[in-house]
C-alpha cells in the first residue's frame, strides 16, 4: 500500500506539473543506468576538454592576489548574513568542512572535486544549513576568477585562508579540482527521510552501517551532535565517531585532530526554534535566489545574534577566531553538565556557567560575555578512553596538536584528489604521506623498440591468453575515478594487500606474476641505454599480447594501443589497511559477487563498478560482452561465455544472449543462476546469471548489444572493444589525460 501510494503520488506530481515522470516513478525496481551518464559533457558550458584542461588554466592564478580577495571578503560582514566577531572565518572553515567531509572511503565517492555542495541535494542537506550564505558571501571572488578558478578550489582555498588568518599554520593548499555541472547522482544511504527524523538514522541495532555509506544520518555528513538519534550518551556517540570518520578514511588522532581543531573557531547558531525558518534552498520560492531556511522570527535589523543554523548555541572557546588550545582546555579542566540550547537540543554547560565568551554581534562589550558550550560529541572525546589518551597529550604538547591538526586537514581536502601527480599550483607541500599512494615512475621511459622486444619476451614466458589479460584487467579495473586510487600504475597488484584480494584468484596470480617480474628484471639488467621498465607496464602489455592473440584466432587482425610509462611501488609505499578498501565486492566483468556484498543486488553492482571505470553505456556492454568470449571469469566460471570458441575475441556473447533459439530458466534454487535451452532439441547450452541475461532483458541494454550482435557490427565491435579496453588500462594516466 506504501509503495502504491507513493508510486501514485509521484506520477500525479509528475502529470500536474507537466513533467515526464521517469521509467524509475512507475517501475522503482526497474535497472537504473543514470550513473552512467553523470558528468556528461553537454551540460558543461566550457565544453569537453574542461575537465582534463582545467588546471592549465588555474596555474595562471596568482594565489597570492586571490587570498587577498578572500582574505578582504572574510573580513567584511555584509547586512544580509552579519560575521560573528566581524569574521566569517570560522563559517568558511565549516564550509570546506562540509564540502570535503562527504568523502567516503569505501567507493571513493563524495569529496570536495566538483564542488557538488553547489547542487541539490548537498546544498539542501539539514548539515549543509546556511551554508549557501557562505557561498554567496564568495561569488564576488568567483566571478573576478571565473574559468581559473573552480569552486573546488575556491572553497578549499578559503578554508586555508580563514586559517591562516585566525592564526593557524596549513601545510599548503593544492588547486586542480575541476567543477561539476549537474547534480551527481550518488546513493547516500538507506536512510529514509532527512535528518533530525528518526527515519534518517542508517545505523543497524549492531552498529553496522551499510557499505559504502559514511554518514550516520541521511542529511548529514557525519554523526548528530546531540548523541545517536538525539540520545545525548557520549560513549555511544565516540562509537559512532569513530564509525563514520573511519568510512572517511580518518584514524582516531586524525579524527580527534579534526573535530579539536575545527570546533576551535566559531560557535554553533542556535537563535530561533526550528519553526522560524522556511525550507531548504531548492524548496524556497525564485524570489529566494537560492538561498533557504530565511528566519520569519527576526524582528527589525537583522545582527549576527539572529543566527539559526544547527539549533544548538554557543561557542567552545573564548576567542573563536584565533587558533588557540582552549577547546582543549575547556574540554579537559571543566566539569561538563548535560543542558539545552535555548531551541531545545541536548547541549552541554560547565558546571560554573561562568561568562567568558564574546557575543558574536558585540564582541568588544564586557557585559555581553556569554557561557561556553560542547556538543555530545566533543564531549565523547573525553569520555572516549583512546581519544582523551590523545588530546590529554595535546593539551601537554600544543605542537604536536598543532601538527595532527595541519596533517589531518591536509588530508581531508585533498584525500579525494588521487595521487600527487593531479595536484597544481605552487603552494603543494613536498611531504610526501603513504594515503597518496606514491609511484616510483622511471627516469627514462622504455621506446617503441624496446615495447617489440618486451612484448616478445612476455610471448615466450608460456603464460595463455587468458591469464595474460586477466592479469592486466585485475590491475587496472582496480582504479576507480571516484578518487582517482587503484589502477594498474605502481604495480601493487604484485603487493600486498592486492595480491591476495579473492576477486584476483590469487593463487593462479602467483604463478603468473613471477613470470613477469622475471621480464622486468631481465630487461632492467641489460643495456637499453638507462631505460627502465616497471612490472606495471609489463602486465598491461601482456594484456595487449593476450587480446591480440585471441582476436588472431578469430581471423582477425588488432593492434591494441600501448603507452609506457608506469611505475611499481613497494610494499612500504602501500598501505594495507587503506588499499584494502579498494577490494572489490562484486566485479561482474569477471562474473564475481561476493555473497556477503552488503546486500547491493549484482545488476546495481555492475552499474556501480561500470560507473567507478567512468565507462558509457555501450562501452559497459561491449567490454563485458568481449570479456565474457575471452572466458576471462574468476574462478574459471562458465557464467554468461556464450561461446563455442572460448578465449577467442568474438561477439559471440551478443548473438547468443538476444537469440530466440535459446530458452532460458532459472536454476532451481539459486537467486541469481540460469540455464539456456536450445527451443529445438532441449539440449543445454549455456550458464549465465542476471549479469548476462540483462543484456537480452534490459530495453537500454538490448538495444547497444543489438549493434554488436548485428551482421555489419564486427569491425564495430573489435575497434569498439579495443577502445574501451585501453581506456580501462590508462585510466590512471593522468600525464596521457592532459
Ligand atoms: C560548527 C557539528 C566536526 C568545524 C558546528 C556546528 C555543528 C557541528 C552542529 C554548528 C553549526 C551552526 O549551528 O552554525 C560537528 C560534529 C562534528 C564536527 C557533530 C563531528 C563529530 C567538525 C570538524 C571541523 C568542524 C572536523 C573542521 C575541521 C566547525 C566550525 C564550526 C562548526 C569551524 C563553526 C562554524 C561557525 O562559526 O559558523 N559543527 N562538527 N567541525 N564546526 Fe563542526
Amino acid at each position: 500500500l506504501i509503495a502504491s501510494t507513493t508510486l501514485t503520488s509521484f506520477a500525479s506530481a509528475a502529470m500536474a506539473a507537466d513533467v515526464p515522470g521517469p521509467n524509475q516513478y512507475y517501475w522503482p525496481k526497474g535497472m537504473n543506468l543514470s550513473k552512467l551518464r553523470d558528468h556528461d559533457s553537454e551540460s558543461d558550458p566550457y565544453g569537453s576538454s574542461y575537465y582534463t584542461s582545467y588546471h592549465k588554466k588555474f596555474e595562471q592564478l596568482n594565489l597570492k592576489e586571490v587570498r587577498k580577495d578572500i582574505e578582504k571578503v572574510m573580513l567584511t560582514s555584509q547586512p544580509w548574513w552579519p560575521a560573528d566577531y566581524g569574521n566569517y572565518g570560522p563559517f568558511f572553515i565549516r564550509m570546506a568542512w562540509h564540502n570535503a567531509g562527504t568523502y567516503r572511503a569505501l567507493d571513493g565517492r563524495g569529496g570536495e572535486e566538483g564542488a557538488q555542495q553547489r547542487f541539490a541535494q548537498l546544498n539542501d542537506w539539514p548539515d549543509n544549513a546556511s551554508l549557501d550564505k557562505a557561498k554567496r558571501l564568495l561569488w564576488p571572488v568567483k566571478k573576478k576568477y571565473g574559468e581559473k578558478l573552480s569552486w573546488g578550489d575556491l572553497i578549499i582555498l578559503t578554508g586555508d585562508v580563514a586559517l591562516n588568518q585566525m592564526g593557524f599554520k596549513t601545510l599548503g593548499f593544492v588547486g586542480g579540482r575541476p567543477d561539476d555541472w549537474q547534480s551527481e547522482l550518488i546513493y547516500w544511504g538507506p536512510g529514509t527521510s532527512f535528518f533530525p527524523n528518526k527515519a534518517s538514522f542508517q545505523v543497524s541495532k549492531d552498529g553496522k552501517l551499510k557499505h559504502p555509506m559514511a554518514a550516520t544520518h541521511m542529511g548529514l555528513i557525519y554523526v548528530n551532535p546531540e548523541g545517536p538519534n538525539g540520545d545525548p550518551d557520549p560513549t555511544k556517540s565516540a562509537a559512532m565517531i569513530r564509525l563514520a570518520f573511519g568510512r572517511m578514511a580518518m584514524n582516531d588522532e586524525e579524527t580527534a585532530a579534526l573535530i579539536a581543531g575545527g570546533h576551535t573557531f566559531g560557535k554553533a547558531h542556535g537563535a530561533h526554534p526550528n519553526s522560524c525558518l522556511s525550507g531548504a534552498p531548492i524548496a524556497n520560492g525564485v524570489e529566494n535566489q537560492g538561498l533557504g531556511w530565511a528566519d520569519h522570527c527576526i524582528k527589525g535589523k537583522r545582527t549576527a545574534d539572529d543566527a539559526s543554523t544547527s539549533g544548538l548555541e554557543g561557542s567552545w572557546s573564548a576567542d573563536p577566531i584565533h587558533f588557540t588550545t582552549q577547546y582543549l582546555d575547556n574540554l579537559l579542566n571543566n566539569d561538563w553538565v548535560l543542558t539545552q540550547s535555548p531551541t531545545g537540543a541536548h547541549q552541554w554547560r560547565t558546571k560554573t556557567n561562568d561568562n567568558i565568551a564574546p557575543d558574536p554581534a558585540n564582541p568588544n562589550d564586557p557585559s555581553k560575555l556569554r557561557p561556553i558550550m560542547m556538543f555530545t560529541t566533543d564531549i565523547a572525546l573525553k569520555t572516549d578512553p583512546v581519544y582523551h589518551k590523545i588530546i590529554a597529550r595535546w593539551a601537554e604538547h600544543p605542537n604536536e596538536f598543532a601538527d595532527a591538526f595541519a596533517r589531518a586537514w591536509f588530508k581531508l581536502v585533498v584525500r579525494d584528489m588521487g595521487p600527487k601527480s593531479r595536484y597544481f599550483g605552487n603552494e603543494v607541500p613536498k611531504e610526501t604521506f603513504v594515503w597518496q599512494d606514491p609511484v616510483n615512475t622511471p627516469a627514462k621511459i622504455i621506446n617503441q623498440a624496446d615495447v617489440r622486444e618486451l612484448k616478445k619476451m612476455v610471448a615466450g614466458t608460456g603464460l595463455s591468453d587468458r591469464e595474460l589479460i586477466k592479469t592486466a584487467w585485475a590491475a587496472a579495473s582496480s582504479h576507480r575515478v571516484t578518487d582517482h586510487r587503484g589502477g594498474a600504475n605502481g604495480g601493487r597488484l604484485a603487493l600486498m594487500p592486492q595480491n591476495g584480494w579473492a576477486v584476483n584468484d590469487p593463487e593462479e596470480l602467483k604463478t603468473i606474476l613471477p613470470k613477469l617480474e622475471q621480464i622486468r628484471d631481465k630487461f632492467n639488467a641489460g643495456r637499453h641505454g638507462g631505460r627502465k621498465v616497471a612490472l606495471a607496464d609489463i602486465i598491461v602489455l601482456g594484456g595487449n599480447v593476450g587480446l591480440e592473440n585471441a582476436a588472431k584466432k578469430a581471423g582477425v587482425n588488432i593492434q591494441v594501443p600501448f603507452a609506457p610509462g608506469r611505475g611499481d611501488a613497494t610494499q612500504e609505499q602501500t598501505d594495507v589497511a587503506s588499499f584494502n578498501l579498494l577490494e572489490p565486492t562484486s566485479d561482474a566483468f569477471r562474473d564475481y559477487h561476493r555473497a556477503d556484498a552488503d546486500g547491493t543486488p549484482p545488476l546495481n553492482a555492475l552499474v556501480d563498478k561500470a560507473s567507478t571505470l567512468n565507462l558509457t553505456v555501450p562501452e559497459m556492454t561491449v567490454l563485458l560482452g568481449g570479456m565474457r568470449s575471452l572466458d576471462v571469469n574468476t574462478g574459471h566460471s562458465s557464467n554468461g561465455v556464450l561461446t563455442k570458441t572460448p578465449g577467442t575475441l568474438t561477439p559471440d556473447f551478443f548473438s547468443n544472449v538476444l537469440t530466440m533459439d535459446t530458452r532460458w530458466q532459472k536454476v532451481p534454487g539459486q537467486e541469481d543462476l540460469y540455464e539456456g535451452f536450445d527451443r529445438a532439441s532441449g539440449q543445454k547450452l549455456w550458464n549465465a546469471t542476471d549479469v548476462d541475461l540483462v543484456f537480452g532483458a534490459n530495453p537500454e541494454l538490448r538495444a547497444a548489444a543489438e549493434v554488436y550482435a548485428s551482421d555489419d557490427g564486427k569491425a564495430k565491435f573489435y575497434n569498439d572493444f579495443v577502445k574501451t579496453w585501453t581506456k580501462v588500462m590508462n585510466l590512471d594516466r593522468f600525464d596521457l589525460q592532459r
